[in-house]
C-alpha cells in the first residue's frame, strides 16, 4: 500500500528550470562537461563584505529564531531602500522577511486569495507564478503576449481577461523568462485598470536593479496615488546581491496583509535562517558597488548574447531591456532536423540540444509560450560563447 498524495500537489509541476538543471548536473555528474543557460542564478559569489557579514553574526551568536516576520533591523533596512530609490515610503512593520522571494510569492497569494478567485498571468511568465497561484485554490488565468510588442500585456489584453471573478494582476518586471520592460506609461495603463476593476497586484520586482542601457525601472505602487493600498511588492537578495543559496526575500504590502503573511509565516516556517537575514542586512546598507559591478557584467553579456542570437539563422530575439535573460524564437527550426533528430516543439529541441551539444536551456512552453527557448545570462562569457556555439551548429549554422 502506498501513501496517497493530495489533489492539490497532484496536481502540481515541478519546476521544469529546475529539472532541466538537475538533468544538467546529471550529465556533469558522469564527467561531461555541460553549458548550462538554464538556471536563473548569478555565476558570481556573494561579495565578500557580505559573507564577511554572516560570518560576524555568526561569531556573535545571532543563531537563535528572531522575529517569525524577519529581523526588525532588516525590514527597516528594505523599507529605508524603497524609499531611497523609488520615494515611496512603508513602515517597517509592512514589510515581511522571508525564506526566499519564492516564499514571499506563496506567502501573498495564500494570504489573499480564496478558492475560485482569478488572478492574470501574462504569458509567458515565470515557471512557478501558476504552480503557486492553484496551490492557494486560486485560477490563474493566463494572458498570451505577443514578441513584436515585448511580450507585454497591452490595456485591451489585460481589459477582455478580466471577468467578475478578477482579483489580482500578477507582473514580473522586469521579466522572466524575456528579459523585457513596461515603461512607466505602459504600467500607468494598466494601473489605471487596476484600480477601475478594484483589483490588488502582486508586483515580483526582483530584477528591479538590473537594467540596462539606462532605462528607467518604475515600480509598481508609485504609478498613481492609493496603489500602495492595493500593491504587494515582492523582491529579495538573490538576484541582486548574487544571494541564490542564503534564501532572503521580502514583500512590502498594506499593514494588514503583512501582519497576516507574519502570522502565516509563524504558522509555517518562523524566521528566515537568523544568519541569512544578518548577511542580508549587510548587502542592503553596504557598500552598493558591487551590484553595480554585477550589473555592468551581465550587460556585457547580453550585448553578446544579442549579438549572437542576431547572427544565427532563423533565430531572433525581442530586446533585452532587464534581467538575465534571453527569450529566443525558435520556430523556424521546429519540424526540421536540427541536430540528428526531428524535433517538433520547444521541448524536444531543449532535450536534443542538451543530448546532443550538451547545452541546457530551457522550453518556452515551460514559461506558457511554445515556440521560445529561454538563456539565462547570468553565466560567464567563456560558458555563453561555447554554449551558443554549439546552439549555432546544433541547428545548422
Ligand atoms: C521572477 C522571479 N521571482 C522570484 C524568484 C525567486 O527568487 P528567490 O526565491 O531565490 O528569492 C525568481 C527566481 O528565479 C524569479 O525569477
Amino acid at each position: 500500500m502506498s501513501i496517497a498524495i493530495s489533489r492539490i500537489v497532484q496536481g502540481l509541476e515541478p519546476s521544469a528550470t529546475l529539472a532541466m538543471s538537475a538533468k544538467a548536473k546529471e550529465l556533469k555528474a558522469q564527467g561531461k562537461t555541460v553549458y548550462d543557460l538554464s538556471v536563473g542564478e548569478p555565476d558570481f559569489i556573494t561579495p565578500q563584505h557580505i559573507r564577511d557579514a554572516a560570518a560576524a553574526a555568526m561569531k556573535a551568536g545571532h543563531t537563535k529564531y528572531t522575529l517569525a516576520s524577519g529581523l526588525p533591523e532588516l525590514k527597516k533596512a528594505v523599507a529605508d531602500k524603497y524609499k531611497a530609490d523609488y520615494g515611496i515610503e512603508y513602515p517597517a512593520a509592512q514589510v515581511v522577511i522571508s525564506n526566499g522571494a519564492k516564499h514571499s510569492l506563496h506567502n501573498a497569494f495564500f494570504t489573499t486569495l480564496n478558492p475560485g478567485d482569478e488572478v492574470i498571468i501574462p504569458a509567458p511568465y515565470w515557471v512557478s507564478y501558476a504552480e503557486l497561484v492553484k496551490l492557494s485554490g486560486a485560477v490563474p488565468v493566463i494572458v498570451p503576449t505577443e514578441e513584436s510588442q515585448g511580450f507585454k500585456m497591452t490595456a485591451a489584453a489585460f481589459e477582455r481577461a478580466i471577468t467578475a471573478k478578477t482579483r489580482m494582476l500578477l507582473l514580473c518586471n522586469p521579466s522572466n523568462p524575456t528579459g523585457t520592460m513596461y515603461s512607466r506609461s505602459e504600467l500607468e495603463m494598466l494601473a489605471d485598470i487596476v484600480i477601475a476593476k478594484n483589483l490588488f497586484v502582486v508586483a515580483d520586482e526582483i530584477y528591479d536593479t538590473l537594467v540596462y542601457d539606462n532605462r528607467q525601472f518604475a515600480s509598481f505602487p508609485t504609478l498613481r496615488s492609493g496603489l500602495q493600498d492595493r500593491t504587494i511588492v515582492v523582491n529579495g537578495a538573490s538576484k541582486t546581491y548574487a544571494m541564490t543559496g542564503w534564501r532572503v526575500g521580502w514583500t512590502l504590502s498594506p499593514a494588514n496583509v503583512a501582519q497576516k503573511m507574519g502570522g502565516l509565516q509563524s504558522q509555517e516556517t518562523s524566521n528566515p535562517c537568523s544568519i541569512s537575514q544578518y548577511a542580508a542586512l549587510a548587502a542592503i546598507t553596504g557598500p552598493q558597488n558591487c551590484v553595480a559591478e554585477m550589473s555592468a557584467a551581465f550587460a556585457q553579456r547580453r550585448d553578446y548574447v544579442a549579438k549572437r542570437i542576431a547572427e544565427i539563422e532563423g533565430l531572433s530575439c525581442a530586446e533585452m531591456q532587464g534581467a538575465f535573460y534571453a527569450f529566443f524564437n525558435v520556430k523556424k527550426h521546429l519540424g526540421r532536423k536540427p541536430g540528428s533528430v526531428s524535433v517538433t516543439n520547444s521541448e524536444q529541441f531543449c532535450l536534443e540540444l542538451l543530448t546532443q551539444k550538451q547545452t541546457a536551456a530551457v522550453m518556452g512552453s515551460a514559461f506558457g509560450c511554445e515556440g521560445y527557448v529561454r538563456a539565462s545570462f547570468a553565466a560567464g562569457l567563456d560558458v555563453l560563447k561555447e554554449a551558443f556555439d554549439r546552439i549555432a551548429e546544433f541547428v545548422g549554422n
